[in-house]
């Protein structure tokens, strides 16, 4: 690894998982139209995310991360947006009323259209062609003309992110956040679904603190923040390119920040010692993320740990595994001792997602609920074993009605599946799904939080 870094430092690292384009001139127009933007993020906002993702470290808050696999060009549209921010603020809900503690809510929103492929071509019948790479290098269609990689989407990729960041911090601050409105959706969805027996009694006590408190005169137009919260972006730092254009050094501190968004995680496949991606991240002061799979050895993650936080920053890491329902308990110690025994200060986060793809009998990408669910307990279990914070959740989520996981209390089918499968990428949990491991986390933060008060006592 060189010493000094620079925003193009990581052309001489070995770089996985990044396009390559013909069209050598495009790409270098692109990048300097994309140069001459205005950051998305403002670099004390990036602060501001890791000074809450500080108090996540020392237990004193809970991370809630999701959105869509990959967003796409297809599916841009304001109620898109609307909907995923809904359900992410009822998961807030339910998750801050369980915990006692502020959740830090950061959305997979905005920027996440780059996406790391297993194979880098497809064969459909004779035809073989190179890999869809998300919608910010060439399109999901099956042709030849529709698989070439595109520097011009990086622009539209841009303009897209930008206009999804616009509304949602308008969402956030304008009102739609409000504490009454989002527990008043939760109630009216509760209202149709087959688990509300269950969970109706977390919901009534939330709505009874919410009327002891204005009957206190504590509400939403005496207390501003009950009407509003504060919303963070992030996505995988993969495509480069887009990512150095948009990186720009802070004229408050001469710091360099990745402005795409103010948090920026690195995959499972391309966090190897000497990668172009950990070499890029390393120089940019915003909180960072980390995927851990079952193949990250505890030196190889110390090693990743003392390059990308040499200062020991709390907030800068967090650390998402992804071990997968039947391996998590089996693998997650040794990193989490690993990481005690140097005194790295990480959150740890569980995507419970990405370990648990199976193929449906009927040919689809999916995940069952409860192989989730089972990651998600495995998680728990592992941070309470050694007395460390579970601190927060990744998810892959959409607030549309889709069918692209199967299981939770509506009970999608493998058959259901074909009813309305709509990811570009992985299978996302809908709606109702992710309202209801809302509240499945729910009972086990509280787990974590009545043992705790047991100890201090
Ligand atoms: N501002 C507080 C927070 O963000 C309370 C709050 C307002 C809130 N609206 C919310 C919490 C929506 C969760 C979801 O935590
Ligand atoms: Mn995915």
């Amino acid at each position: 690894m060189s010493k000094t870094w620079t925003p193009d430092s990581w052309k001489r690292h070995e770089a996985k998982h990044l396009p390559v384009y013909e069209d050598a001139q495009g790409l270098a127009e692109a990048e300097a139209t994309m140069a001459n933007f205005p950051p998305l993020v403002f670099a004390g906002e990036a602060r501001a995310l890791k000074a809450r993702l500080a108090d996540v470290v020392e237990g004193r808050a809970f991370l809630l991360q999701g959105g869509d696999c990959a967003e796409s060009f297809a599916e841009f549209h304001p109620n898109n947006i609307r909907d995923t921010f809904r359900v992410l603020l009822q998961m807030a809900v339910v998750l801050t009323f369980a915990s006692k503690l502020p959740v830090v809510k950061v959305g997979r929103m905005a920027g996440q259209f780059a996406k790391p492929r297993s194979s880098p071509t497809e064969t459909i019948g004779d035809m073989t062609l190179p890999s869809y790479l998300g919608d910010n290098v060439n399109s999901i269609e099956f042709t030849p003309d529709g698989r070439r990689n595109d520097p011009m989407r990086m622009i539209r990729a841009y303009s897209q992110a930008a206009a999804t960041l616009n509304l949602l911090r308008a969402f956030a601050g304008g009102g739609y956040a409000n504490l009454r409105q989002v527990h008043q959706w939760t109630l009216d969805f509760m209202g149709r679904s087959p688990w509300a027996e269950r969970f109706k009694d977390v919901a009534d006590r939330i709505g009874e603190a919410l009327d002891f408190m204005e009957a206190c005169g504590v509400d939403p137009e005496s207390v501003p923040q009950l009407k509003s919260t504060d919303f963070y972006t992030s996505h995988e730092a993969l495509l480069l390119p887009y990512e150095q254009a948009l990186t720009r050094q802070d004229s408050l501190t001469g710091q360099w920040y990745d402005t795409s968004a103010h948090m920026l995680w690195i995959g499972d496949r391309t966090r190897f010692a000497g990668s172009a991606h950990v070499e890029f991240l390393r120089g940019v002061g915003n909180p960072i993320g980390m995927k851990c799979g079952p193949s990250l050895e505890p030196d190889a993650l110390i090693q990743l740990l003392d390059t990308l936080n040499p200062a020991r920053e709390p907030g800068r890491v967090t650390l998402i595994s992804r071990f997968g329902h039947d391996k998590v308990e089996a693998g997650l110690p040794r990193l989490v001792r690993a990481v005690q025994r140097e005194g790295h200060p990480v959150v740890w986060s569980c995507d419970p997602m990405h370990g648990n793809v199976i193929k449906s009998e009927s040919g689809y990408k999916t995940r069952p609920f409860d192989r989730i669910l089972s990651e998600v307990k495995g998680f728990f279990a592992v941070h309470r074993a050694e007395g460390t914070h579970a601190g927060g959740i990744h998810v892959e989520m959409t607030g549309q009605d889709v069918t692209e996981c199967t299981g939770g209390a509506v009970a999608i089918t493998d058959e259901g599946l074909a009813d309305r499968y709509h990811t570009h990428c992985d299978p996302r949990l809908n709606a109702a799904q992710s309202l209801e491991l809302a509240f499945l986390l729910a009972e086990m933060l509280n787990l974590e939080m009545t043992e705790r008060q047991k100890q201090a006592a």
